[in-house]
């Protein structure tokens, strides 16, 4: 294969953003209720691979490799698979994606370019647990046409305790970080977040039940926030000094219909929680559950 010239790649990246990532569901979805649905690091600071040696970039192509643009953001969890988000691997018709249209960028902390191509990993195989009839299982995922080394990635283990509003955590990606602006951040950004309690997120949605289902809650008051392009990225908790995967970066909606802001203030960002679907992991992985989880020194 041969990488494709590099302004066609830029292109196709920044061409992409606006229209499509960023909306994990179509918006007729909610059309019903007047809501507005986004997915959406807003206010994050440049983070590198120390912080988070797991990380990946979801590529996707339609013309056979040719052309790349960038879908979304992951994280390595086994040395052959790698977690993110359902919408991402999924039409808006639901049906998924073939195995073949996407490339995979691992282990880095900057953005991909045409010269990392032919660097890319290619995918086999994409899984799903019932994303298709249930919105809130938006996880997938992908087996890698080859082993990752440990020198180039390692990794992360899932957050099997319960996720409660004074757990720490962060979250990260390439997404947009203006929002203003449709152009993915060159370099990996991270940025607090924090979990919101059942009685703050039931304010606004009635049928918000907790952070123990297959999603979690996170108001957004301070700015700090993820965005379009950070789908599929990590939510991250530290357990014995180690960065766990809390959860991955799902959807968006506004709190306020008369500030049609994106991602920051007045929104509500969710979450599926990674524990929820550790089981499904493990053995879709063909691993013991054991091996998935990160438990308390
Ligand atoms: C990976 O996929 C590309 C098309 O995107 C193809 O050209 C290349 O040969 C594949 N690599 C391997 C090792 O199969
Ligand atoms: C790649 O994208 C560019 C810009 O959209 C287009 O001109 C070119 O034909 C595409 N290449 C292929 C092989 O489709
Ligand atoms: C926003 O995230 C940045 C980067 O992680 C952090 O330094 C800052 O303290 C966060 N702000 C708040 C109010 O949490
Ligand atoms: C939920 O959070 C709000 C705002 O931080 C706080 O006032 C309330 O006491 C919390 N409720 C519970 C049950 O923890
Ligand atoms: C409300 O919470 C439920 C989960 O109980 C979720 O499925 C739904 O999409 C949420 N709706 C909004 C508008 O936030
Ligand atoms: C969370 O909500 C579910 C219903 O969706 C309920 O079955 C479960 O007991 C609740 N868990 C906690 C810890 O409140
Ligand atoms: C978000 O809210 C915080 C705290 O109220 C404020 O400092 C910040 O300027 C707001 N950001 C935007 C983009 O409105």
């Amino acid at each position: 294969m041969h990488a494709a010239p590099i302004s066609t790649f830029l292109l196709a990246l920044s061409g992409m953003v606006s229209a499509k990532y960023g909306f994990s569901y179509s918006e007729d979805d909610f059309r019903d209720s007047g809501m507005r649905m986004y997915t959406k690091v807003i206010n994050g600071k440049i983070t590198g691979t120390n912080y988070y040696p797991f990380i990946s970039q979801l590529f996707r192509t339609d013309d056979g490799g040719s052309n790349f643009s960038f879908e979304c953001t992951g994280s390595l969890i086994g040395s052959q698979y790698v977690v993110t988000a359902a919408h991402c691997v999924h039409y808006s018709d639901r049906t998924i994606m073939p195995a073949k249209a996407f490339g995979l960028m691992i282990g880095s902390a900057e953005l991909a370019t045409a010269d990392d191509v032919q660097d890319f990993y290619n995918v086999t195989d994409i899984y799903v647990d019932g994303y298709r009839t249930e919105s809130a299982n938006d996880i997938a995922i992908l087996k890698l046409d080859r082993e990752v080394l440990p020198t180039v990635a390692t990794p992360v283990k899932i957050y099997p305790y319960q996720v409660t509003s004074s757990l720490p955590v962060e979250v990260a990606g390439f997404g947009i970080t203006k929002l203003d602006s449709t152009d993915l951040s060159q370099e990996l950004m991270r940025a607090l977040v924090s979990v919101s309690n059942s009685t703050q997120c039931e304010d606004f949605n009635s049928s918000w039940d907790n952070n123990s289902g297959p999603l979690i809650c996170s108001i957004n008051e301070n700015g700090n926030d993820s965005c379009k392009g950070d789908s599929g990225g990590p939510l991250v908790a530290k357990l014995n000094g180690e960065r766990t995967l809390v959860g991955i970066t799902s959807w968006g909606v506004n709190m306020d219909f008369t500030n049609p802001s994106q991602c920051g203030n007045n929104t509500i960002s969710y979450y599926v929680r990674a524990a929820n679907f550790a089981k499904w992991a493990a053995s879709t992985m063909g691993v013991d559950y054991t091996t998935v989880i990160q438990l308390k020194d």
